[in-house]
């Protein structure tokens, strides 16, 4: 049995916190989504720290806005916006493509949630699972190459607690035959992209590439816009953005995480591993289901992703 991986944050710590003392001169980042909430802060402190970043955005018009800000507010010059729509396949390989030299740090951080009607993306692939998973599974893929020239990259991947309210249903990502359920969507492609760290992790090792899995927290972000725009977190429990972009920086940078990939972080720390959803809605942090780091599952999506993705 391995040691679950601790640290000296908690969930109060910013990303400047997790952060300090690390120079990041050199560092070649990419944050997905990064033109509003988490993304942003999380950008804004890879660059306060030096990186070299590249915020990959649907909105290039917020995006360059949010650079801009950035360069202004770090004075760091190295901050630009480049289009990324995850659920187009053309947009995808264009970004990558257009991505020369190593590439050292990949946040895959945009997402959509709780979509309220079934909806699907032009491959007719749910979008949640298209978006969360799918996207980023043909971004990180096809800049495989310039992740392993960098020589021990990080990939961090942004799940969230919502992975415990269901795993994925192999024979059906797509829901055409089980009725659509937006928590569950939003379950399956979370638990999709927890089961991705897991599965590139093993495959990249030898590459020097590892991938966690990281849940910010509670953080009220565009992100709710389906479900009213609210939380149903209670306030004490909520974080501010600055918060919510600290375990993501956290797997980025810290030296605690050298070398060590395929495991779920929140607060800062990695979450124990259950076989049933805590009934307390205040331990689904701390907690990552047993379905979402399981190998064999892991191997499975892998394969149906690439097949999903037509590679
Ligand atoms: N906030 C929370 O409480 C919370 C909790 C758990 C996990 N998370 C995860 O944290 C991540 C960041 O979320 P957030 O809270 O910062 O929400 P957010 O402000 O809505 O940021 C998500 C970003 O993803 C972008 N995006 C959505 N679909 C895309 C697509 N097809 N192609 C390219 N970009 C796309 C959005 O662009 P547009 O602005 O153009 O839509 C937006 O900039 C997400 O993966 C989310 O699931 C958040």
């Amino acid at each position: 049995m391995t040691t679950l991986l601790t640290s000296p944050f908690d969930r109060h710590a910013t990303a400047d916190d997790v952060s300090e003392g690390v120079d990041l001169t050199g560092t070649r980042a990419i944050v997905t989504g990064a033109a509003s909430g988490i993304g942003v802060e999380t950008a804004r402190t890879l660059a306060r720290r030096g990186a070299d970043v590249t915020i990959a955005a649907r909105r290039v018009d917020a995006a360059t806005r949010v650079a801009e800000q950035i360069r202004d507010d770090t004075g760091n010059p190295l901050v630009r916006a480049a289009p990324l729509e995850l659920t187009d396949r053309r947009s995808v390989a264009a970004f990558a493509d257009a991505w020369t030299g190593p590439l050292h740090l990949l946040v895959n951080n945009a997402g959509v949630m709780m979509i309220p009607e079934l909806t699907r993306d032009a491959s007719g692939h749910e979008m949640q699972l298209a978006t969360n998973h799918l996207g980023h599974v043909d971004l990180t893929t096809r800049l495989h190459g310039a992740l392993a020239a960098a020589g021990g990259a990080r990939v961090v991947v942004l799940s969230s607690s919502g992975h415990l309210f269901g795993p994925v249903v192999h024979d059906d990502v797509d829901y055409r035959f089980r009725p659509y359920d937006p928590l569950s969507a939003y379950a399956q492609s979370k638990t999709a992209q927890v089961l991705f760290a897991v599965g590139a992790s093993s495959r990249w090792h030898e590459d020097g590439i590892t991938v966690n899995a990281v849940n910010p927290g509670a953080i009220a972000t565009d992100l709710q816009r389906h479900v009213g725009g609210r939380l149903s977190t209670p306030p004490e429990q909520r974080k501010t953005v600055r918060q919510g972009a600290a375990t993501t920086v956290f797997a980025a940078v810290s030296p605690l995480l050298d070398g060590i990939g395929g495991r779920y972080l929140d607060d800062c720390q990695e979450a124990r591993t259950v076989d049933e959803r805590p009934a307390d809605p205040q331990a689904l942090t701390g907690s990552v289901a047993r379905y979402a780091l399981d190998p064999e599952g892991a191997d499975r999506l892998w394969q149906l992703s690439l097949r999903l993705l037509g590679r």
